[in-house]
């Protein structure tokens, strides 16, 4: 498909983006990226990679303590590992977390603190995907590079109303958004389509009365656009079960870092059994005593947790002491976070 220099769907995307675009503290306005400011690389990469987790509402609170703490990629790259894998607690995704860590040490090792400026060049190092190297390129630097993410995926499905489930339309779907995007403004671009998807062209009653570009959506048209996109059903998680022991004696609780490879990997938690394969003996013989459970769900499966907790006077066969006053609890990825939360009351009473 040829792309002409401006469409005129792109540009009245942009024209709507140029009023409405919403303001993000990793985010160079509009007004001010059309008078010469340019996004930093490092604030681009660090909200994108954030924001394959969560919502931005959330990912607000992350990126502040992330860029107070570490305001450039080669602060980052210095950090403690341990630092890193704490502050990231409670987003997700652990793998995230270490290749954040490893891809700043690329940027500072082999590219002397700068990030690759074009897509080819963001796609060598390493965490950082299609999706990512994209965002960067078009954001950071205008790269023609097409963004394509859940929302972007919404809106095209929409105007093009593509009736293929997904995730069978992804290659479809992107190929549309390709066609749309600008030779001009593609970071701009980009973000007004993500923009439109989540605050009018949302999965469940879309605006389309205030939408820019109402009339062109064929969705719309045939007044089928809250069905689409379509999505094929999805197989049931399976549950599993398993366990979490809370040591404590005097002050102190005991704690295990998780194994480097594996779910929750390099996180610190409780010593556990039987969920993730990772799992051992309860940590020394002791009264313990059920204090509830915990749920969690996980990309592939539900969790239901049992959390045990007794005092230990022994030696533990695993796990080290913490000094309950060194001990951050939102340092715990969040399963963790909720066993903590459940035993916590049981240790001031
Ligand atoms: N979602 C992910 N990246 C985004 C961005 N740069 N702007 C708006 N929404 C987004």
């Amino acid at each position: 498909m040829n792309h002409p220099l401006s469409d005129p769907l792109s540009d009245t995307l942009l024209a709507w983006y140029d009023r409405h675009a919403r303001v993000m503290p990793w985010r160079v306005s509009p007004q001010d990226r059309a008078a010469g400011v340019r996004p930093d690389p490092y604030r681009v990469w660090l909200s994108e990679v954030m924001l394959q987790q969560t919502t931005v509402a959330a990912v607000k609170e992350y990126f502040h303590r992330f860029t107070a703490r570490w305001p450039t990629v080669m602060d980052l790259a210095a950090a403690k590992d341990a630092e890193v894998m704490g502050e990231w607690a409670g987003l997700g995704y652990y793998a995230r977390a270490r290749n954040l860590l490893k891809c700043a040490r690329a940027v500072v090792a082999d590219h002397g603190g700068q990030f690759p400026a074009t897509r080819a060049g963001l796609l060598t190092l390493p965490g950082i995907g299609p999706y990512t190297a994209s965002a960067i390129a078009a954001i950071a630097h205008d790269e023609r590079a097409t963004v394509v993410d859940g929302n972007v995926e919404r809106v095209m499905a929409r105007l093009y109303r593509v009736e293929t489930p997904l995730p069978t339309a992804k290659p479809e779907l992107t190929a549309l958004a390709e066609t749309l995007t600008p030779a001009q403004r593609a970071g701009d671009y980009a973000q007004a389509v993500m923009d439109l998807g989540a605050t009018i062209c949302t999965p469940r009653k879309p605006a389309c009365g205030i939408c820019p570009v109402n009339t062109a959506c064929l969705a719309r048209l045939a007044g089928v656009q809250a069905d689409l996109p379509r999505k094929l059903q999805k197989a049931e998680k399976p549950v599993r079960r398993g366990t979490v022991w809370l040591g404590h004696r005097d002050g102190a609780v005991l704690l295990e870092r998780r194994p480097e490879r594996g779910l929750l990997g390099g996180m610190l938690g409780l010593p556990g059994d039987g969920w993730d394969g990772a799992g051992g003996p309860a940590p020394a013989p002791a009264d313990w005593q059920k204090l509830g459970e915990v749920r969690h769900t996980f990309t592939h499966f539900h969790l239901i947790l049992a959390v045990m907790a007794a005092r230990i006077d022994g030696p533990a066969s695993r796990g080290e002491w913490v000094a309950r006053h060194r001990f951050r609890p939102a340092d715990l990825p969040t399963v963790m976070r909720k066993a903590w939360d459940i035993a916590r009351d049981r240790l001031e009473a």
